[in-house]
């Protein structure tokens, strides 16, 4: 079914200018980007967003590194989004992450990994909600 996602574009990529890059790799694998905006995250933003780890060791690493810099956020649309921009974006660590994925083409590192993407259809509501107002989103 159509389905939404939430995307971050991080910090590691905005600075590399890999915004359209990895949009063309959404667009061109049947995801719409149907909300879209450049900030930059506030300390308590990213703490709140990045909530579930908090108790865990990179958890301020973490929030340090998404407040570097500029972030992307999104809301992708497609059918099967959710999974599908999980496939796109490929494994966490981009040692492990599989060949044309976008972490394999361009991530630095597990903390740099140049992406997040929901990881469940239940979280993306929560997690696009946190960031757009419903007319902010034009599928
Ligand atoms: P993301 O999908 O945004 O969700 C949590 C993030 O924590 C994850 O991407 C990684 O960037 C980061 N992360 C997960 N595991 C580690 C780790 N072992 N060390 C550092 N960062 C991590």
């Amino acid at each position: 079914a159509t389905e939404r996602t939430f995307s971050i574009i991080k910090p590691d990529a905005t600075r590399r200018n890999l915004t359209g890059k990895i949009n063309a790799v959404f667009e061109a694998n049947g995801l719409a980007i149907v909300a879209q905006k450049r900030i930059q995250m506030t300390r308590a933003q990213a703490e709140e967003f990045y909530g579930v780890h908090r108790a865990r060791p990179f958890f301020n690493d973490l929030v340090g590194f998404m407040i570097s810099g500029p972030v992307v956020v999104q809301v992708l649309e497609g059918e099967n989004a959710v999974a599908k921009n999980r496939e796109l974006m490929g494994a966490t660590n981009p040692a492990n992450a599989a060949e044309g994925t976008i972490r394999k083409l361009f991530a630095e590192s597990i903390e740099a990994n140049s992406v997040h993407g929901s990881d469940s259809a239940e979280n993306a509501a929560i997690e696009i909600a946190y960031f757009f107002a419903g007319s902010e989103i034009v599928g």
